[in-house]
């Protein structure tokens, strides 16, 4: 499918979608439109606000023309979801040309024209995959919709970056879609380990996956003490990518568990199939390295995922339990359901003993207390760093996927000491669930200095246009791949 920019001509293609912003630039808008497309004097003027969700079609020489409103000051979040809402309700009667078209002004072009491409992209996302009959199916993979117009009379060199950058983005993004919402009978370690495995040959950086044996004689022990309960066979997954030789290197780590029933301290049955889904901070971190190589930007990137699935069995670790862990330290494992932290942990110390990167930034969706404060409007944050909280909250708030500090002070810490071992995974107290579960990491990040956690229980898997129920979000890529971008501007 081409995808390309062109200026407003008398060319009309099958659908034009034009995102519309209610300020005070668009009585003039409606006014060129109704002249553009022969309406008498007034009509759109009267009959539409740009209000958010307003939508409004017509035909012109038996082409559709759609205007979608965007109410006030809309951001990138908000172009985006209108373009995919419009194009993922509409996609079975969308063919052939699809143009679409923004109001904006020439400063807001590139980020504007970005967000309505992912969103036509995204919107194209089609969840059925395990379905007989794919009727109906992602139409831009097939041949129904031949040709995206990015209408636009601004002339300038960059058309064809933004255009390709969108594009792969999205691409990654549906790709993890698919990850996330996989089923665990058809997504265990090893599937994790494939998927980074086949993103590196064809994107060019390395990885290297520590099978379970590699991982005993590597001491990653409380990657083992979770996996021990569990048929399917735990993996590490190391990938590197070097796109700034001799530069600092930036290092993620993501929860990859596959499953969690949460082990001997079972989870209620009631909505434990979404936990299939508990490997979205592992999506997140494998996207981002995916699409940082696939743009070539100018980063070093070391990506790490610890993954098991977190099953009951006879050998299962059991409440009680004392584990050991990569980094040596000694774990009482209180709650088998807490299993999260105790891989990255040894996720954790493993990136900063062999590749002490400047930045480390894990994400997972670790504590169901995280949604309890904070829904699915943010991913709860946790950082040392002042600049880097800041710089993704500001990104967050612009593109999103927005995070909220929360604090680290030491007065939690007590919660998490045992009697028996150097630390314990949950706290004897009900409260604080989040922040108790960051400093449980904290004791395994060697005092790093630049460190983030990122918990997204509540953003990785959640209520969207895509799906009756909850679906995966890919969310995060698009988070640190801006953050990587503005890391090579410094
Ligand atoms: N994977 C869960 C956290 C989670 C819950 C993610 C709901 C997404 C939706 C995690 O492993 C877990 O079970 N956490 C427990 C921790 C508790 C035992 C301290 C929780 O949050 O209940
Ligand atoms: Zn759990
Ligand atoms: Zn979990």
């Amino acid at each position: 499918m081409n995808i390309l920019q062109k200026q407003i001509d008398n060319e009309l293609s099958n659908f034009s979608i034009i995102a519309l912003e209610s300020n005070h630039d668009l009585e003039n808008y409606l006014k060129t439109l109704e002249s553009r497309y022969q309406l008498s004097s007034g009509i759109l003027l009267n009959n539409f606000k740009a209000e958010a969700k307003e939508v409004f079609h017509f035909l012109y020489q038996d082409k559709h023309i759609v205007l979608l409103g965007l109410g006030k000051k809309p951001g990138f979040a908000e172009y985006l979801k209108a373009f995919r809402l419009y194009v993922h309700q509409n996609k079975n009667r969308l063919s052939g040309d699809i143009a679409i078209e923004t109001m904006v002004s020439p400063e807001n072009l590139e980020w504007t024209y970005k967000a309505a491409l992912n969103g036509v992209l995204l919107g194209g996302y089609c969840i059925k995959l395990f379905k007989a009959d794919k009727n109906g199916c992602a139409p831009f993979q097939g041949d129904k919709i031949t040709r995206i117009v990015l209408q636009c009379d601004n002339k300038n060199d960059h058309w064809n970056q933004w255009i390709e950058e969108t594009r792969q983005i999205s691409e990654t993004q549906m790709s993890i879609f698919d990850l996330v919402n996989s089923p665990s009978n058809k997504k265990y370690p090893q599937i994790l380990a494939n998927w980074a495995k086949n993103s590196g040959i064809k994107n060019g950086y390395s990885v290297d996956i520590l099978d379970k044996a590699q991982c005993e004689n590597k001491g990653l022990e409380a990657l083992l003490a979770v996996s021990k309960g569990s048929e399917n066979p735990p993996v590490f997954i190391i990938a590197q990518y070097l796109g700034n030789p001799g530069g600092p290197t930036i290092g993620l780590v993501g929860k990859g568990v596959t499953f969690d029933t949460g082990g001997i301290s079972l989870k209620p049955s009631a909505n434990m199939h979404m936990m299939k889904s508990d490997m979205g901070g592992a999506a997140a971190v494998l996207g981002t390295i995916d699409i940082a190589a696939k743009m070539n930007l100018k980063v070093n990137l070391v990506a790490i995922v610890p993954s098991t699935e977190n099953t009951v069995d006879g050998l299962a670790i059991k409440p009680g339990d004392v584990i050991g862990s990569y980094s040596g330290k000694t774990i009482e494992v209180i709650d088998t359901d807490a299993e999260g932290r105790l891989i990255l942990a040894d996720g954790l110390s493993y990136i900063v003993k062999n590749f002490n990167p400047q930045i480390i930034i894990d994400l997972a969706t670790l504590t169901g207390n995280c949604i309890m404060a904070l829904g699915s409007a943010a991913a709860g944050m946790f950082s040392n760093d002042n600049e880097i909280s800041a710089s993704l909250e500001n990104l967050g708030q612009t593109f999103g996927e927005k995070v909220w500090r929360l604090p680290l002070w030491d007065i939690y810490k007590e919660d998490m000491q045992s009697d028996i071992a150097d630390i314990k995974n949950l706290s004897g107290k009900p409260v604080a669930g989040a922040i108790t579960a960051a400093k449980f990491l904290e004791y395994f990040t060697e005092e790093h200095p630049k460190w983030v956690h990122l918990d997204i229980a509540g953003v990785a898997y959640t209520d969207n246009e895509f799906s009756m129920n909850r679906s995966g979000t890919s969310w995060g890529i698009r988070l640190l791949f801006e953050f990587l971008k503005s890391q090579t501007k410094k």
